[in-house]
Formats: C-alpha cells, sequence, structure tokens
C-alpha cells in the first residue's frame, strides 16, 4: 500500500476507537477497516465531502452501517473468495472436534491427567453417516458441502435460492425451504451465512428448541446470528449436545457459562487466520483500490450502485 498510495498506517494491530475512526474518515479518500473496526453512521458522517471508499479487509460487511454510506455515497468493498478454504477447513475441524472430544482429550493430555487407553475413555460420538444442515450456501457453505461429504455426512441446506441443479447434484445436497423442518431433522448445523437484519438472532430459544438432542451446532460465520444467551440455556438443559464457536455476540467477550459447559469447542475468530488468506485479502484491498483510483468499478463492489 505504501508503494502505491500516500498511506497512514495503523501499526499497532488493535482497533482504532470511534474517535480516531471519525478523524481518519475527515482525512482520507479511502478507509481499510477490518472487522473489529465499528464504522458507524457517525464515522461515515465525518468523513463527508472526503471519504469515498470503504475497502474492508475482511468478507463480512456488518462492522459498516451500509445505509449511511449508501446515503453519504460511500462505496464499500470487500475480500471475498480468498478465505473460503481456510473457512471452511476450520468449520470442519470444529465438527470433527466437538462431537469427538478432541479439545477435551488434548487439555486432558497436558494436565498429565491420562491414565492410558481404556475401553470407556473419551467415548464421543461417529460423524459418518450423520446428517449436516447447512445454512447460507454461498462460497463457504459450497466449501463445507464438499468436504462433508468427503467424511460421508450427508448434506442437507437452507439457503433463500435453491442451488441450481448441476450444483445440488454434484454436492448431492437437499434443499430445505423451510428451515424449521430442517433444524428438526440434522445432527450438526453449520452457519455460513452473513450476519444481517434478518439473520440476527436466526438461531434463537425457540429454533434451539426444535433441534434434536444430539446435536451439535457450528458457527464461524458471526456471532450475532445465535443468541448466545439461548444457546447457553440450550446447553445447560441438555436441548442439544454441544458447539463449536469460533465466534461470538460480543468478542471478544463471551458469555462466561460457555467456559464450564461440556461439549462447547471455543475459538478466538480464527477462520481466516492463515498467512497465505490473510496476504490474499490484502491483496485483494489493494486490487480494489487501485481499479477505484483508476476511475473504474472494484472487483468486489458491495454497495455502490452510482460508481
Ligand atoms: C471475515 O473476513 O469476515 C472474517 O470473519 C474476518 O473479518
Amino acid at each position: 500500500m505504501a508503494e502505491l498510495f500516500d498511506v497512514e498506517l495503523n501499526l499497532d494491530d488493535v482497533p482504532m476507537s470511534q474517535e480516531a475512526l471519525a478523524d481518519a474518515a475527515g482525512r482520507c479518500d479511502v478507509l481499510v477497516p477490518t472487522v473489529t473496526d465499528e464504522i458507524d453512521d457517525s464515522v461515515v458522517k465525518s468523513g463527508a465531502g472526503r471519504l469515498k471508499l470503504l475497502a474492508n479487509f475482511g468478507v463480512g460487511v456488518d462492522h459498516i452501517d451500509l445505509e449511511a454510506a449508501r446515503a453519504c455515497k460511500v462505496a464499500v468493498t470487500n475480500t471475498p473468495g480468498v478465505l473460503t478454504d481456510d473457512t471452511a477447513d476450520l468449520v470442519m475441524a470444529l465438527i470433527l472436534s466437538v462431537p469427538r472430544r478432541l479439545a477435551e482429550g488434548e487439555k486432558m493430555v497436558r494436565a498429565g491427567e491420562w491414565k492410558g487407553w481404556a475401553p470407556t475413555g473419551m467415548l464421543g460420538h461417529r460423524i459418518t453417516g450423520k446428517r449436516l444442515g447447512i445454512i447460507g450456501m454461498g462460497r463457504i457453505g459450497r466449501a463445507v458441502a464438499s468436504r462433508a461429504r468427503a467424511f460421508g455426512l450427508t448434506v442437507h441446506y437452507h439457503n433463500r435460492h435453491r442451488l441450481p441443479a448441476d450444483l445440488e447434484g454434484e454436492l448431492e445436497a437437499t434443499w430445505w425451504e423451510n428451515l424449521d423442518a430442517m433444524l428438526a431433522r440434522v445432527d450438526f448445523i453449520t452457519l455460513n451465512c452473513p450476519h444481517t437484519p434478518e439473520t440476527h438472532h436466526l438461531i434463537d430459544a425457540r429454533r434451539f428448541g426444535l433441534m434434536q438432542r444430539q446435536a451439535y451446532i457450528i458457527n464461524a460465520a458471526r456471532g450475532e446470528i445465535i443468541d448466545e444467551g439461548a444457546l447457553c440455556e440450550a446447553l445447560e438443559r441438555g436441548q442439544i449436545a454441544g458447539a463449536g464457536l469460533d465466534v461470538f455476540e460480543r468478542e471478544p467477550d463471551l458469555d462466561a457459562r460457555l467456559l464450564d459447559l461440556p461439549g462447547v469447542v471455543l475459538l478466538p475468530h480464527m477462520g481466516s487466520a492463515t498467512f497465505e488468506g490473510r496476504q490474499a485479502m490484502g491483496e485483494k484491498v489493494i486490487a480494489n483500490i487501485r481499479v477505484w483510483t483508476d476511475g473504474h468499478r472494484p472487483p468486489d463492489l458491495v454497495l455502490a450502485e452510482w460508481v
């Protein structure tokens, strides 16, 4: 970036305050936020007359007030595609970790508590032959589906739009128009949809009540898609068997009950955290800015009917 543009960098690797973001928005043409920067209405408005592009470093844009950006004619780009495989790998790792109690076993060995192999030691549940329900069949959902098939899971999905028949056939995936009906039938549920006003608390107490007692829920999308309090209650009551979570409603805070509940694997929002992925994300950010500064439509426009 420094070779191509006149840049100011946040070298601390810690989120900027709202004041610092508003100040930066008023001084620059392009702002490059990450998921931890809350680009709210006041930050966007502070850039009025100057800020033209929010080139997000990441695919999710729920930390950006898109309505404010639209109103102020600020374009928004993101970095789709380059973190699909890394995120799908992490979803698969959680699908394997939770029912097979991998994190628990690892802790036991480290704590010096392992007394050796035993016929009933560390029993978990089999993955092969179970049903996986994917909510959101975009790039990441489809990448999860193809991995899941290799592990012998049957793939079910809920998505606003049904996939084209050839793709559905390739993934051997069954579409459920009705999310409630799918939730009642699957053993694993993975969330792979964006967080929007429509998907906020999509999985709430009522929907936990529909799930099977042996079901596991996996979330590497956005914490806000699950009502975290309702999740803790469902786990406490044994309404579901466990959860694999890479994201939380109020990161980096989480409901303290999650720390003590059995059958829960907790990760620090690391779905896209590979060197290769982060480099590719950075290159996408630069490409978007460069194409925009050259006067063309950036390749990864999320918002900008006017560009
Ligand atoms: C993404 O790209 O959305 C990741 O969650 C990190 O922001």
